[in-house]
């Protein structure tokens, strides 16, 4: 069966948007969030118009940085510390990849952990680890939003989350062994030097897959019942479309699809799930629930 990403998102959207009406009757402020984007690269581009679309859609102010790719780690320094410094701004995000002359690490590590609605900051990702409140990173959020909607068993599970990238393979891993619900999960995380992939998937409950190798996750490395999370978004060229190209998953959806329970399709799986961690993230935000003031 198919866990629809798009409409849970949109069922979400709406109960923000109902909390953003209630703040503002409330005299609050209204939450404002801002993203810095360094270049033209086509999918950053992508995600941060669907990220500024998202806040009209949640009643959120939003605010878009744009700079061209020779800009400066100093300048995009200075950028974040006028960000950090703007009452006004309750979240910021960089969008990632940044231009190889500027240090990701030193980005992220620039900006307030109080504002860093991404969860990049070593600070959120220290306290996931730990089980204490935090931003947690979209993509892993999201996921974790969806198996809770849709009521799928994780406690005792065994999980194999395929990459281990800061963003999405390692908080991933950390929220599915947490002790919680969803959570309680046994998570093996497999990756680029790791021997017998097939066989460690095919023993597993729910599978993750987010390296970015279209149709990567085939029918073979499924055992039958399991639930398979799709993280793959790569470009792949299709003439048959206008943008000539399609998003392509990690998974080899139509043979996969037949053998397991739940599957996230791509698009509208994963997705649209970010776009609204980010939104939630937000919100936190500008409530100060997390951090208080
Ligand atoms: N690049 C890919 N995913 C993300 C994300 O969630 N946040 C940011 N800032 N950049 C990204």
């Amino acid at each position: 069966m198919l866990i629809d990403g798009k409409k849970i998102s949109d069922d979400i959207k709406r109960e923000i948007a109902q909390t953003v009406e209630s703040m503002l009757a409330q005299g609050k402020k209204r939450p404002h969030l801002a993203a810095v984007l360094v270049g033209h690269d086509g999918g950053s581009e992508t995600y941060v118009a669907h990220k500024i679309k998202a806040c009209e859609q949640c009643g959120f102010k939003s605010t878009l940085v744009r700079f061209e790719s020779d800009v400066t780690e100093q300048q995009l320094l200075d950028t974040i510390d006028k960000l950090n410094n703007d009452n006004d701004i309750d979240g910021f995000i960089v969008q990632l990849p940044l231009p190889r002359h500027i240090s990701e690490q030193k980005i992220i590590e620039a900006i307030d952990y109080r504002k860093d609605v991404d969860g990049f900051h070593p600070i959120n990702v220290g306290r996931m680890s730990i089980g204490l409140p935090c931003f947690v990173s979209a993509t892993p959020a999201g996921i974790m939003e969806l198996l809770a909607r849709y009521n799928i068993s994780t406690k005792g599970a065994r999980c194999v989350v395929l990459g281990r990238s800061n963003i999405v393979g390692k908080p991933m891993a950390t929220l599915m062994m947490q002790k919680h619900n969803p959570g309680d999960a046994t998570v093996t995380v497999c990756h680029s030097a790791t021997k017998d992939i097939k066989k460690i998937c095919a023993e597993a409950d729910i599978v993750i897959a987010a390296l970015g190798q279209p149709g990567f996750v085939t029918e073979d490395m499924i055992k039958p019942g399991a639930t398979v999370i799709d993280v793959g978004t790569t470009r792949v060229p299709d003439s048959t479309r206008k943008s000539g190209f399609r998003l392509s998953g990690d998974v080899d959806f139509a043979n996969v699809e037949p053998k397991c329970s739940w599957i996230t399709p791509v698009p509208g799986g994963v997705g649209p799930m970010t776009i609204v961690s980010l939104m939630k993230n937000t919100l936190h935000a500008a409530c100060h629930d997390i951090y208080p003031e």
